[in-house]
């Protein structure tokens, strides 16, 4: 989730670019930039990795003149971290600077059409392709947004974009598809161009929110809105009443509950170009590893910890059962200490959002040492164990800025329900079968979308389960992982005791703590072992035990068994986490909040754990 900037007005643009950049921050970056554009012509470029401080000083010490320029944060999708990735990207003659917020999807198609027309390109990203389209539409066009609408009817993808140019300085032209933006409109020919209201609340209240398809064209003579296939439009002027720390959340109370909510668009983005549903299978250009390479690996080691160890024990349940290999998930603090068993034909495979955890960085480490192919399933681009790596899966979650893990988690589980299909595919799993499980996975958002619209209802129970002082979560089989998962949210969170078991396993030992003092919740959906659940949830409420139960739409059963049921749609019993995995995220969310705890910097906890 990269951030965009852009000013034109009787002002110098650096310091109100940089200032805007500064409201951005809580996107998350690696790296960033601006541009600017002096009235005789001259555009000047300026870019750092790392932290916004490190662009300001450069900044400081040269500003550029101008009263014209757009900048950018990145959130690294394609390419590390570094400057030469960094935004503003140049065109080749260096009259056009361009900043991008989205994916181009067909970015190694056009690159290859214009490096072949000479263009030189200096980046490992998708969004120097559009700065050179732009260069060479420009070469007929009449006008800087002409060769922008040329350059934007090639691309296929999610864009936000802002652009500049030395032959038209005092002109800012900015387009919107699938990434928002929205301009800024000030007093006394005063323009901004902001991804959030953010970037632009210090100046003016009065926002246009632009539409997918729609681009616009600012001078300081005033703005100009358009749509790429109904030409001229008006949008309507809103008046932005929140607070700046209310639009960092994007309106939400806390960034764990925006993540929550964020869960459509991130299962859109983690599947985006990688479904194949008329062949049953997945493109992960990310595995870099030939057919007959994969085929040769005899067993797999699935390492992370925390949230990202639940997901590795979902990827584990879902390699054997449908990819027929055998596979093992560590704890990776305990893995690199205990002699593992691992060799060129094991591949180790590390889950981690930060892609910063020193435990499973060091155990990643003690696998290559030993011989093994290493992957990862990383959502920050560029971090650590992301460069340790041989191959991998990126999330494209976006930055996850809550201390509890909620996007990622999903989203790591449907990374892992790809790598496996991918997997599966080639050692004999059916295209039918395959075709079955593109289709499901296609369906999520719209699911998870569904059961969130229930918050209300989870508001009310948690209410009802707030004092409570000890939880069980039980779940079997693909749901056992799911129950770990819903209990660690709660104990961070809400800082109330809690744990997750195999629902067999009460009766050896848990099911002594059962009384009516002691909520069990139990994973019950539409399943192969859901007639073994209700057997269990039946001997809880044998000894007066309080039974929140999660199942699927249309259940009556266990209404009239269980206190409390929590409806969630039916999909593929391994997908399943996906959407029962969202009630306890809530859940445990609204039971925080009523009990007052900070809910996205809990007591003790750190978003990423880089000490051993
Ligand atoms: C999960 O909610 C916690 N924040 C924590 O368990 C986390 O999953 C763990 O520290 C691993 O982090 P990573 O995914 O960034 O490696």
């Amino acid at each position: 989730m990269c951030g965009i900037v852009g000013y034109v007005g009787p002002e110098e643009a650096a310091p109100i670019l940089l200032e805007s950049l500064r409201r951005l921050e809580y996107r998350g970056y690696d790296s960033a930039g601006i541009a600017v554009v002096d009235p005789v012509g001259t555009l000047r470029t300026l870019r750092r990795a790392g932290k916004l401080v490190e662009l300001e000083q450069v900044v400081d010490a040269d500003s550029p003149t101008g009263t014209c320029g757009i900048g950018h944060t990145r959130w690294a999708t394609h390419g590390p971290p570094t400057e030469e990735n960094a935004h503003p990207h140049r065109s080749q003659d260096d009259t056009i600077a361009l900043v991008h917020n989205g994916i181009v999807e067909n970015a190694p198609v056009l690159r290859d059409r214009l490096e072949e027309a000479g263009y030189a390109f200096r980046s490992d990203t998708d969004t120097e392709v559009v700065v050179h389209l732009v260069e060479e539409a420009y070469r007929t066009a009449d006008s800087l947004e002409e060769a922008v609408v040329r350059a934007l009817e090639q691309v296929i993808g999610a864009y936000g974009i802002a652009v500049v140019s030395s032959r038209d300085p005092g002109k800012i032209v900015v387009a919107r598809n699938g990434s928002p933006l929205l301009l800024g409109i000030g007093s006394n020919g005063e323009y901004l161009v902001g991804s959030d209201a953010a970037a632009v609340i210090a100046h003016t209240r009065d926002v246009v929110y632009l539409n997918d398809g729609d681009y616009a064209v600012l001078e300081p003579a005033g703005y100009r809105t358009y749509h790429l296939s109904e030409g001229a439009v008006r949008r309507h002027v809103h008046e932005v009443t929140w607070d700046l720390a209310a639009i960092e959340k994007g309106g939400y109370p806390h960034f764990m509950l925006k993540e929550i909510f964020e869960q459509p668009r991130t299962l859109e983005d983690v599947t985006r170009g990688r479904l194949l549903e008329e062949e049953g299978s997945v493109r992960l250009g990310g595995i870099t590893l030939a057919d007959r390479e994969l085929l040769a690996i005899k067993r797999i080691v699935i390492t992370g910890c925390g949230t990202s160890w639940h997901s590795a024990l979902l990827g584990e349940y879902m390699i054997e059962e449908f990819a027929r290999l055998p596979t093992k998930v560590e704890y990776a603090s305990e893995f690199r200490y205990k002699n593992p068993v691992v060799d060129e034909d094991t591949l180790v495979i590390a889950v981690s959002q930060s892609g910063e955890t020193a435990d499973t960085l060091a155990a990643l480490k003690e696998a290559k040492r030993r011989g093994a192919r290493t992957m990862g399933i990383v959502n920050v681009v560029g971090s650590s164990i992301a460069r340790e790596t041989d191959f991998g899966v990126y999330l494209h979650a976006g930055p996850e800025i809550g201390v509890a893990s909620t996007k990622a988690f999903t989203s790591q589980v449907v990374a892992l329900a790809l790598f496996t299909l991918y997997l599966a595919r080639r050692r004999g799993l059916s295209i039918l079968n395959g075709r079955r499980t593109v289709q499901a996975i296609r369906a999520l958002p719209g699911q998870v979308e569904e059961i969130l619209a229930q918050d209300e209802a989870i508001q009310a129970l948690a209410a009802r389960y707030e004092d409570a002082k000890n939880f069980l979560y039980l779940g079997r089989g693909f749901q056992f992982p799911v129950a770990l998962e819903g209990a660690l949210k709660l104990k961070e969170v809400s800082y109330i005791h809690a744990e997750g078991y195999p629902a067999a396993e009460m009766k050896h030992g848990p099911i002594a703590l059962i009384d009516e003092r002691m909520p069990a919740v139990f994973l019950a959906p539409n399943d192969p072992v859901y007639q073994k659940v209700v057997s269990n949830i039946e001997e809880v409420k044998a000894r007066a035990g309080r039974v929140i139960a999660v199942v699927s739409n249309g259940n009556g059963e266990l209404e009239m068994k269980a206190d409390d049921c929590i409806h969630i749609p039916e999909t593929l019993p391994h997908l399943l986490p996906v959407l029962s995995v969202i009630p306890l995220q809530l859940l445990a969310y609204h039971i925080a909040v009523r009990r007052g705890t900070d809910v996205d910097q809990p007591r003790n906890l750190a978003k990423s754990v880089t000490v051993e």
